[in-house]
């Protein structure tokens, strides 16, 4: 289960006990190649179901990769209908995404190559538009983070879709944050019920707990709260 109470499922997937023609149906658009595991992650349909499914899968992903396993997230590039029936997914739940499981190749294809320079890889947003001490968003800097630079650094590298880095972050005080979604409205709603960018502020949540947990500092994330600022952003959850 994730923050928001939705039950999540996640089953593994192994090409190998299957044949040629049915790898093919699963296509994943010659995104992945060579892949012999996949990670399938459902969630059931309700209320901020998105950020439970990134919130649970990234720490999924996350173990993954600090065992020097390669993973990528999917939510666009791969044939959902198909995907959906290795799950057996029921009626009231949603497959959001998929990750390929493997060691990653060496050298990159140059597809990858195009993917990356498109989504504008590696580069992430500077900390000034992210995290702000104000709803008028005057700029945390790292020095004013104080203990918590380390936990929003852990946000501010992550993954999101496509690289837009929706995630922004407001400081109340010392050990209390505000965690808001910078919605691009129409790329996120693109694909009915699976909110992209909110899958990206539970992988951003995942983050912010590694992160702080790790560095053994208080708090949790509470996801009854009321939005204290009434910004013209999404509100997801408080840290505190
Ligand atoms: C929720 C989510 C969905 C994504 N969906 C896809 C996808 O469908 N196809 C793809 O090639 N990459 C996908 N990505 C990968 C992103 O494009 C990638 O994480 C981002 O460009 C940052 O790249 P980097 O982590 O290599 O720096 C997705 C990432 C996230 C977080």
């Amino acid at each position: 289960m994730g923050p928001f109470g939705a039950k999540v499922r996640f089953r593994i997937l192994k090409f190998d006990d299957m044949d040629e023609k049915e790898i093919k149906r699963l296509g994943t658009y010659g995104v992945i190649k060579g892949a012999m595991y996949f990670i399938l992650g459902a969630v059931e349909e309700k209320p901020q179901a998105m950020e439970d499914l990134g919130y649970t899968m990234e720490k999924i992903i996350s173990k993954a990769t600090s065992l020097g396993l390669g993973t990528c997230w999917l939510a666009g590039t791969f044939r959902r209908s198909a995907f959906a029936e290795k799950i057996e997914l029921t009626d009231n739940e949603l497959l959001p995404a998929v990750t390929p499981l493997g060691f990653a190749a060496e050298k990159r294809s140059t597809l990858e190559k195009m993917m990356r320079r498109g989504a504008a890889s590696k580069k992430r947003k500077p900390w000034s538009d992210l995290f702000f001490k104000d709803a008028s968003r005057n700029p945390l800097t790292e020095k004013e983070a104080g203990n918590f630079k380390q936990v929003l650094e852990a946000v501010r590298i992550g993954p999101s879709a496509s690289n837009r880095q929706p995630w922004r972050i407001i400081r109340e005080s010392e050990d209390k944050y505000h965690l808001y979604l910078e919605e691009s409205k129409i790329y996120n709603r693109m694909m009915g019920k699976i909110h992209i960018q909110n899958i990206d502020m539970g992988i951003a949540m995942s983050h912010f707990e590694l992160a702080a947990h790790e560095l053994g500092l208080p708090g949790s994330w509470k996801v009854d709260l009321e939005d204290p600022y009434h910004t013209d952003m999404q509100y997801i959850a408080s840290w505190c």
